[in-house]
């Protein structure tokens, strides 16, 4: 029997995982792939590291070339993160014709189609399954499932490290810092916790699926980002008072052939799935015109969830090898990208004003939603408990994104309003 072998960039928490898969269903592999799978050289940082699991140390290598030049290495497993010099790590091993499959989400969202191209002219496959949703098999879906519909809206949490974060806040009370700390310490947050918790993890996540769902090259810039470092327990209290959860929620529209991306903490209606989803779990919502409503639910992060989708990558390297169609890729970007303008990109809002207490200003805040032409769906006021203010919090009807930037700085400059303390967008 045959046996293809793999060398792995990394031996962290993903690759601790990927190791226990290959080694512990190697029975299960060999019968899908008709194909033996051994993992030959593993690249780290620090040989002499105690690692959680009993691998032969004579694998270990602090010498990339050991396995991107290696003649006997067939695949290439890169679960090390960051751009370089991982970049240069899979270009490297593309152009010694070794198959990619990557759980990095960064370097696909930004060099994605530069490594693709590259892969393609050398008869390579490139495959990145886990760098989405860790454990969902959500780029197989939307690349095969839906090949033939027309997706216009996709909304995820992708981001388990802050879904965790706000689950914890919503539930128990707790402190945003404390469970932070704990995030890391299970392995879900990013070496640097700041691109889980400003949003940068997810934006990166959602040019991938943004890409892959309405077939155009988006780019990260196309991507409106805000991370959740500033949502405060009395607004995650507020929204659930309204019926509403606090999600980080990464949006994809398509409105006719206009597109609009971003990623923000959103009020999201209890009654909607994702507001259901707690903990690290992660969940696309996919919204096709044949289809119509779809989710996907898994776990977004962790050793053995992000492995699985590893291994399905690497038994489709080897699915491929035996039908010798490797690196025979279709180019899925394929429309013009048109992106949407503020006056397209619609939605309710929520907001949250501090504002002084006295006669008249509740008119006067009302008087500039409709000088705006934004209608309100509620206004409660009441007082604030600490301070002599009042607190008006107001959910509007659908608006245009460049109504509510005026509002908003109308509000800036109105005497009366002493604190725009929250806006919200508003889903469900
Ligand atoms: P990790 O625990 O920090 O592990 C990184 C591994 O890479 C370590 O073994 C480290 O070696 C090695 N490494 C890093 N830089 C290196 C360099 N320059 N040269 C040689 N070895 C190097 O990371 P992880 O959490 O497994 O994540 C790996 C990738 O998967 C990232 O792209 C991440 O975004 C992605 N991902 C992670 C998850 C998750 O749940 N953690 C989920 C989905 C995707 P040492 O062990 O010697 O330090
Ligand atoms: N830090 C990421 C998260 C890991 O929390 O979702 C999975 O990509």
């Amino acid at each position: 029997m045959m046996t293809i072998k793999v060398g792995l960039l990394g031996l962290g928490t993903v690759g601790t995982g990927v190791v226990r898969i290959v080694e512990g269903h190697q029975e299960d592999l060999k019968r899908q792939t008709g194909t033996g799978l051994v993992i030959e050289k593993v690249l780290v940082q620090d040989l002499t590291k105690n690692r959680s699991i009993a691998l032969d140390r004579g694998k270990l290598t602090n010498r990339p070339e050991d396995i991107i030049s290696n003649p006997e290495i067939d695949v290439v497993i890169e679960v090390m993160g960051g751009i370089e010099p991982t970049k240069g790590f899979i270009l490297q091993a593309i152009e010694n014709g070794k198959h990619i499959v990557t759980a990095n989400k960064d370097l696909m969202a930004m060099h994605g189609p530069e490594i693709m191209a590259r892969a393609a002219e050398k008869g390579c496959d490139v495959f990145y399954e886990a760098s989405v949703a860790g454990g969902i098999p959500i780029i197989r879906t939307l690349i095969e499932g839906f090949s033939s519909d027309r997706i216009t809206k996709i909304m995820g949490i992708v981001n388990g490290t802050t879904n965790y974060i706000l689950t914890k806040m919503s539930k128990e009370g707790a402190d945003y810092g404390e469970v932070l700390r704990e995030a890391q310490q299970l392995g879900y947050a990013e070496a640097d916790p700041t691109s889980d918790v400003e949003g940068l993890d997810a934006a990166r996540k959602m040019t991938i699926l943004a890409t892959l769902g309405f077939r155009t090259d988006v780019t990260l810039s196309d991507v409106s980002v805000k991370g959740i470092s500033r949502v405060s327990k009395e607004d995650i209290a507020y929204g659930k008072r309204l019926g509403y959860e606090v999600k980080l929620l990464g949006i994809a529209e398509r409105v006719d052939d206009q597109i609009s991306v971003s990623v923000q903490p959103t009020m999201i209606k209890k009654s909607h799935p994702l507001a259901s989803v707690n903990g690290v779990y992660n969940a696309v919502y996919v919204y096709g015109e044949a289809v119509g409503e779809t989710m996907f639910y898994g776990p977004g992060a962790g050793e053995m969830p992000t492995a699985t989708s590893i291994v399905a990558d690497l038994v489709a390297v080897v699915k491929n090898h035996r039908l010798g169609v490797n690196g025979r890729t279709v180019n899925i970007a394929y429309n013009e990208k048109k992106l949407q303008t503020d006056e397209q990109i619609t939605s309710k809002y929520y907001i949250l004003l501090h504002v002084a207490d006295k006669a008249g200003v509740l008119a006067k805040i009302t008087q500039v939603f409709a000088d705006n032409e934004v209608s309100l769906e509620s206004v409660n006021q009441q007082p604030n408990p600490v301070n002599p203010m009042a607190e008006i919090i107001i959910i509007t009807h659908q608006a245009n994104q460049a109504s509510m930037k005026r509002v908003l700085k109308v509000f800036d400059e109105l005497e009366v309003v002493q604190e725009i303390k929250s806006v919200y967008r508003v889903e469900g």
